[in-house]
């Protein structure tokens, strides 16, 4: 998708979007011409149109001063506006172009909007991506037909909204490439395709990168990796990826993600109704990489060191067992009391990994629990840290990206629940595993930060939806990416 900027309406063709905010209604910004401005006042007194908050109005017109076809979009009270709505009206615009059947499209940017020209082209993108990558045929040819290939924004700031288009569209395209990591089924999307993947951007994005491959791992007694991937053929890796932003001196963030490709849950395998979606397990990994894809483009002036271990949760004759106990990375022991509480293993060893890297940050991001959900729902993701500022600017940053984050908290009870009786810890306390599942384990990680400064993002309930936003699709929803980004840049 190409957004381009121009200073006026001249040349304008085809599909033109006007915002219109309520406050219109008394005055209307200069902006407006004297041929948008009968248009408007003709929908407000003949049509009751108001200018509520995505309120639609289509004309098609047959003036030399105007383009064809025009969609006044209401976006309610000024006051109330923010950044987030900037985002679903980004949506609306490519919704409507598709609507009308148009690959390019053209938008007033009024003086209300042209402030959120990175928000709008977030927006624009995050909408054009699709799920149907895998169709052939004419299905996917029909999809690839409604792309909004060319947008136009029109105002009188082009310089500071190029910029903020530029932007925009980077964070746009690291969340679609997420998505397309998340959705991707696990027969293709394996640790091999993240590898692949993670060489092919290196030189576009700048960053340096390492993998651990299966030898390695055994070599370096990465005991928790290696316990989750018994049970499946394909081997495990570790991928380790830096972004050299900020001095040499600098500690660098580093952030963790979990990387499971396909969680069956192993011998305590999961019901039908909740396995079908478990390629999606791969989200914290998927999201990680996908942050990485920003940090050059944005300049971010910080080091920052991804973490990435990768394996499938499967069953066979090598696989784990319930009630095995392993050593891990750290050397601390673990009783495996359920093969389906195997992110927490794996991110384990991550976070030892990670510590050894004396972070000023570190943050792990992960589908880890389905009580995040239950506590929670589809929209919060769930924030633990035993860092009061760290939590605050997450916590922060997420309010401005609309990727919500909530706190819940980490109690030394929550500790106690995860020590066993026959090694150092189990990974699930059976029986009344039900009971604060989030916290439990967050807990059990909690064991393996070495007292660095930590937080966790449990993204189960918000990495993979049935029920999308108005810029997101069914499925992957790239959640904490945009966060993490901005997170970033703030700090
Ligand atoms: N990947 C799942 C968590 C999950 C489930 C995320 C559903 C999104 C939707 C995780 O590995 C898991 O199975 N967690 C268990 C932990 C329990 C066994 C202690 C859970 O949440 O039930
Ligand atoms: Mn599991
Ligand atoms: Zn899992």
């Amino acid at each position: 998708m190409k957004i381009n900027v121009q200073k006026d309406m001249k040349k304008i063709k085809g599909l033109l979007i006007v915002p219109y905010f309520k406050e219109y209604a008394e005055k209307y910004p200069t902006f407006y011409t004297e041929e948008l401005k009968s248009l408007a006042e003709k929908i407000v007194k003949e049509e009751d149109f108001k200018g509520k908050s995505l309120e639609k109005y289509f004309f098609t017109v047959d003036s030399e001063k105007l383009p064809s076809k025009l969609v006044f979009i209401g976006c309610g009270k000024k006051e109330k506006f923010d950044s987030k709505d900037a985002r679903i009206i980004g949506a609306e615009i490519n919704n409507q172009a598709r609507n009308y059947k148009q690959k390019s499209v053209s938008v007033l940017l009024t003086p209300e909007l042209d402030v959120y020209a990175e928000e709008l082209a977030e927006g624009l993108l995050l909408k054009n991506y699709r799920v149907s990558k895998y169709k052939t045929g004419e299905d996917s040819k029909a999809e690839d037909k409604k792309e909004v290939t060319n947008v136009t924004f029109i105002t009188n700031k082009e310089d500071k909204v190029k910029k903020d288009i530029r932007k925009g569209l980077v964070i746009g395209e690291s969340v679609n490439l997420t998505k397309d990591l998340v959705n991707g089924p696990a027969n293709i999307v394996d640790a091999n395709y993240f590898q692949e993947v993670a060489k092919e951007l290196k030189r576009d994005f700048g960053y340096s990168l390492k993998i651990y491959d299966i030898d390695k791992l055994r070599k370096l007694k990465w005991g928790g990796l290696l316990a989750i991937n018994q049970g499946a053929k394909r081997p495990a890796k570790c991928i380790i990826i830096e972004h050299k932003g900020g001095k040499f001196s600098d500690k660098p963030i580093v952030l963790v993600g979990k990387g499971v490709i396909f969680d069956s849950g192993g011998y305590n395998l999961k019901p039908t109704r909740s396995i079908e979606d478990m390629h999606s397990d791969k989200a914290g990994a998927s999201a990680v990489l996908g942050v990485f894809t920003a940090l050059k483009a944005l300049k971010i002036k910080q080091n920052v060191i991804g973490v990435l271990p990768l394996t499938e949760n499967l069953i066979d004759g090598k696989a784990v067992r319930p009630s095995d106990i392993i050593t891990m990375l750290s050397g601390q022991t673990v009783e495996i009391s359920n093969t389906d509480a195997e992110g927490r293993v794996i991110l384990a060893d991550a976070l030892t990994y990670g510590a050894t890297r004396k972070p000023k940050y570190m943050i792990d991001i992960a589908t880890l629990t389905g009580a995040a959900m239950i506590a929670l729902g589809d929209r919060y993701t769930a924030v633990f840290s035993n860092e009061k500022e760290l939590s605050n600017r997450l916590i922060e940053a997420s309010n401005e990206t609309g990727d919500t984050f909530w706190e819940l908290p980490l109690h030394k009870e929550h500790k106690e629940k995860m020590k066993s009786k026959v090694a150092d810890l189990r990974n699930a306390d059976n029986g009344t595993s039900y009971l604060a599942g989030a916290s439990k384990g967050a807990a059990f990680l909690s064991f393996f930060i070495k007292d660095r400064k930590w937080a966790h993002l449990d993204i189960g309930g918000t990495a993979y939806t049935k029920n999308p936003r108005k810029y997101e699709q069914t499925g992957a929803t790239g959640a904490g990416v945009r966060t993490l980004i901005k997170f970033l840049e703030e700090l």
